[in-house]
């Protein structure tokens, strides 16, 4: 494609196109390639995984606590994959007889995030044949779809864009930097980290599309919705934490009393929260977009209904 003769706009498209050309893989021939998952192994990094708010003095609880946390992340973006696919079909309907770069690149980013839920399927049921009985993870990917795509594009979008940010944040910052993690997980989310660029650069111009679209009034509608929407994510982080250390508890052999247990549970949430929401937040990049969209008000409304879960997923 001779990107110089396409608008800056389409040339930012074809150059996505071109990327996802380049990285593109293939599930068992470039990430499985036959392996299963070594569990003398850590799977989450202990930076993403906040290893240290746990207390854990055990090398077998600590990894165990690592696997258990690993083992959710991969299936909750398998849980994420199913909303972002379903819109960004809905998104590539509205561009259908528009720019046909612009369809190619989006075509290709929801064929990305079928293969990338095929995988995270398959990584679970992998993750059950080797690891202990009795793990459950709890969020049914369509009842989550249907309730984001409730709200309106611009909240689904800025949502879609923080995920598909953080997700290049903790492979650079976290995954690829700790030594000690299962070499298949580790692989895992740097195939997936490599798609994903593509996919944030997507989200972010098709957001400010959306964002350009929008009326006063329907923009502060969709900073309501991306409130509701983080309170929801933040739903889903209570009730998969609270399952993980019931997990955790029963599958260990030493008994824990209600105190410590209690503190387990806060400390998964407040590493969930980190994971999920705070890290996005974090993300300049994210924040440079968001600010130049929102009034100083509206941020500040965004900003109060983060506090809490900024101030938990940053205690140490
Ligand atoms: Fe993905
Ligand atoms: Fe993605």
């Amino acid at each position: 494609m001779d990107t110089a003769v396409l608008t800056a706009s389409t040339a930012r498209y074809a150059k996505a196109i071109e990327a996802s050309k380049k990285v593109r893989w293939d599930i068992d021939k470039d990430v499985i390639r036959g392996r299963s998952f070594d569990l003398t192994k850590k799977f989450m990094p202990d930076k993403l995984a906040q290893i240290e708010r746990f207390g854990l003095t055990n090398a077998d609880e600590r990894k165990f606590m690592s696997q258990i946390q690993g083992r959710t992340y991969s299936n909750i973006f398998g849980l994420v994959e199913r909303y972002i696919g379903a819109k960004m079909m809905e998104i590539t309907r509205g561009h259908a007889l528009g720019d046909q770069v612009v369809v190619e690149s989006l075509v290709r980013f929801t064929d990305e995030e079928l293969k990338h839920q095929e995988l995270f399927r398959r990584l679970d049921v992998m993750m059950a044949m080797d690891m202990p009985k009795g793990y459950t993870f709890l969020p049914n990917p369509n009842d989550v779809a249907g309730a984001v795509l409730s709200k309106c594009n611009w909240a689904v979008l800025a949502l879609t864009c923080h995920i598909e940010l953080f997700t290049l944040d903790h492979y650079r910052q976290s995954i690829d930097r700790d030594a000690q993690v299962s070499e298949l997980w580790k692989d895992v989310f740097l195939f997936h980290m490599k798609e994903e660029s593509q996919h944030a650069v997507l989200d972010e111009m098709e957001w400010q599309r959306e964002d350009a679209k929008v009326t006063a009034a329907e923009r502060d509608r969709g900073v309501n919705d991306l409130i509701d929407l983080v309170a929801a994510v933040d739903g889903i982080l209570q009730v998969q934490s609270a399952a993980d250390i019931e997990y955790f508890t029963r599958v260990i052999p030493r008994k824990l009393d209600k105190a410590e247990t209690q503190k387990l549970r806060e400390a998964l949430l407040g590493a969930y929260r980190w994971q999920y929401i705070a890290s996005g937040v974090q993300n300049e990049r994210f924040m440079q977009i968001l600010t130049a969209m929102v009034t100083p008000a509206q941020m500040e409304r965004i900003g109060s209904a983060l506090a809490p879960i900024m101030a938990s997923a940053t205690a140490s």
